[in-house]
């Protein structure tokens, strides 16, 4: 630290010593100070330019103590670190606030430019510890859009913090220490108008079933990394969700991270709407049989569990489910040939991207899904068996047009077909599948079912003895 800031300091630290006086009792060494010249503390205090005209500001406060006060972007406060910023952005981003450099650890601030109405205040990498009634933005309330606690250290919140905020669509807690919230936090008044809840990476246990009562308009709710949060209650024996009713309209639910290993049947049932589950990152050793209820599901995330196998119409009721991962998913090894109901409902649900890349499947069953009307197969890094069970990809390389091969896409958006060795059987362990000669099947009495005899541009190297001659002329 230079001497002359430290000098500055020291200056102002006597002329405004009530200011900072119980700070430097505190032991806070001058060598941290980090000086933020131009925040108002105390009452409006300038440091360094002359004061605007707060009156109206002040009065708007009523009750406040208005001693915590931080007045910015006023037309003299120019060097203040909280920036109003265009899109109506109230920018306090890990602000530092006092001579001391400390951050921020309240959020009652007075915008000085009356011009200038707040839309979405950010108050990520701050120190705030409690959120208080009349105490965010005090008499600001109205025009808020998007607030944003991320990363702070809140451990508590009182109740109606938010019911002043009539217009609050987005509100993201996101990274902090909270253990509990509920229905009087997530008011009536908040879920008139909320859409975007962000609780991920927190702390929450134990959830009352009201909790989330009162969000009937909640679109997207993120509980990820809560480590600890049970989904539900035991009600007179019966175990009962914490997702009520009113959560009619959530479309995107994440619990990635959550530790569930299980979750109960009913868990998602009043989820109606509910389009993208995130499931990954958890325990899981089966495919719960509590998703099955949520028919609008578009897409379903179980990346990263202990999944062993896809059974029997695990996914068949799933009628709208397009996009379905279940990558890192180490243990699963066995995919029941009527998991989408291909068998029992005559045709498998048609989903568009489906990705196991690194679990540990050795044949994947042809009549599993229709695979040539999927945009993305990601079967990368898995003990493949080259076998005839897999003649039907297999084949499709030399297909004049192939209908699979090519939809083998990763996540970086690259076709890797190239790059799928053959695990087993032994003769062929780190062989390319792109290179397998066609005789390889020749001699299996196994028949792929033929139902593409009349499409020529399909190879079946694992056909009877009868078509040998056409295979060997192709
Ligand atoms: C202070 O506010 C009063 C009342 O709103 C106004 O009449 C006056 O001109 C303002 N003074 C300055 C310096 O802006
Ligand atoms: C505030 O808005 C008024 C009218 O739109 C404008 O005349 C004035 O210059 C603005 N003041 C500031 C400080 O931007
Ligand atoms: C806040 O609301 C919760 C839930 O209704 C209630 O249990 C708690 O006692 C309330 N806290 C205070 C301080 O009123
Ligand atoms: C947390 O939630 C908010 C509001 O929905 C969202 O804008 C933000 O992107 C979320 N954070 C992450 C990391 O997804
Ligand atoms: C939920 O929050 C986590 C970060 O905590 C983020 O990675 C994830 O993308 C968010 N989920 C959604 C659906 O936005
Ligand atoms: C949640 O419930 C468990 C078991 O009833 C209890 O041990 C724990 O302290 C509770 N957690 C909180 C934050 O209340
Ligand atoms: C309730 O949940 C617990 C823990 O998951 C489980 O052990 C119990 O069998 C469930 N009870 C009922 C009635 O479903
Ligand atoms: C992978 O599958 C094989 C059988 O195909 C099994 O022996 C092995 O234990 C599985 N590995 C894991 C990690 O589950
Ligand atoms: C392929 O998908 C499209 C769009 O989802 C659908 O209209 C078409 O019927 C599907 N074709 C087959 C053969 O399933
Ligand atoms: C291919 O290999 C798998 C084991 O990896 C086996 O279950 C299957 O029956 C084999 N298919 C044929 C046609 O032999
Ligand atoms: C595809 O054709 C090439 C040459 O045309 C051949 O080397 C390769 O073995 C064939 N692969 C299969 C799977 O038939
Ligand atoms: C035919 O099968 C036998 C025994 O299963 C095997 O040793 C031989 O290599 C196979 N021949 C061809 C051409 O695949």
């Amino acid at each position: 630290m230079k001497p002359s800031i430290v000098g500055i300091c020291i200056f102002l630290a006597v002329i405004i010593n009530d200011v900072i006086s119980d700070k430097i009792k505190d032991g806070t060494k001058l060598n941290d100070v980090n000086f933020v010249p131009n925040i108002r503390i105390k009452r409006g205090i300038s440091v360094t330019n002359s004061p605007t005209n707060f009156t109206a500001a002040d009065n708007d406060a009523d009750n406040l103590e208005d001693d915590d006060i931080v007045f910015v972007c006023g037309e003299n406060d120019d060097e203040t670190k909280c920036t109003c910023e265009e899109d109506q952005t109230l920018n306090c981003r890990g602000v530092t606030w006092d001579f001391f450099g400390n951050n921020l650890d309240h959020a009652k601030i007075k915008i000085s430019d009356k011009n200038f109405t707040v839309k979405i205040a950010d108050f990520t990498y701050s120190s705030i510890r409690n959120l208080k009634k009349d105490e965010i933005l005090p008499g600001q309330e109205a025009t808020i859009a998007n607030l944003i606690f991320q990363s702070n250290t809140l451990k508590s919140i009182e109740n109606g913090t938010f019911d002043k905020f009539v217009s609050l669509k987005k509100l993201n807690l996101q990274r902090n220490a909270l253990t509990n919230i509920n229905e009087k936090i997530l008011s009536a008044k908040l879920g008139a108008t909320l859409l975007e809840l962000n609780l991920s990476l927190n702390k929450l246990q134990n959830l009352s079933l009201f909790a989330f009562q009162n969000l009937k308009n909640l679109i997207k709710l993120n509980l990820s990394l809560n480590r600890k949060i049970k989904l539900f209650n035991k009600i007179n024996g019966i175990n009962v969700t914490v997702f009520p009713e009113a959560l009619s309209n959530l479309k995107i639910l994440d619990l990635l991270g959550c530790n569930l290993a299980s979750v109960e049947d009913n868990t998602f049932i009043n989820l109606k709407n509910l389009e993208h589950l995130y499931l990954n990152n958890n325990p899981f050793i089966r495919v719960p049989k509590g998703i099955t209820k949520i028919t609008k599901l578009i897409s379903l995330n179980f990346a990263d569990t202990l999944i062993q196998s896809l059974e029997d119409c695990d996914f068949c009721d799933l009628k709208n489910l397009k996009n379905l991962k279940f990558d890192y998913t180490f243990e699963l090894s066995y995919i029941h040939e009527n998991a989408f109901g291909a068998i029992s409902n005559k045709k498998p649900i048609s989903l568009d991207t489906f990705s196991i890349q690194l679990c540990n499947i050795s044949v994947l069953p042809e009549k599993l899904l229709n695979w040539k009307n999927l945009s993305k197969i990601n079967i990368e890094s898995n003990p493949i068996t080259c076998n005839c069970s897999m003649a039907w990809l297999i084949n499709d390389y030399n297909a004049t047009t192939p209908m699979i091969v090519d939809k083998m896409i990763d996540d970086s958006n690259v076709n890797y077909k190239n790059n799928i060795f053959c695990w087993n059987p032994s003769s062929l362990s780190g062989i390319r599948m792109n290179s397998l000669v066609i005789e390889f099947c020749m001699n299996e009495t196994t028949v792929i079912q033929d139902t593409e005899k009349n499409d020529d541009t399909i190879y079946h190297v694992c056909s009877d003895k009868g078509e040998e001659d056409t295979l060997l002329v192709l």
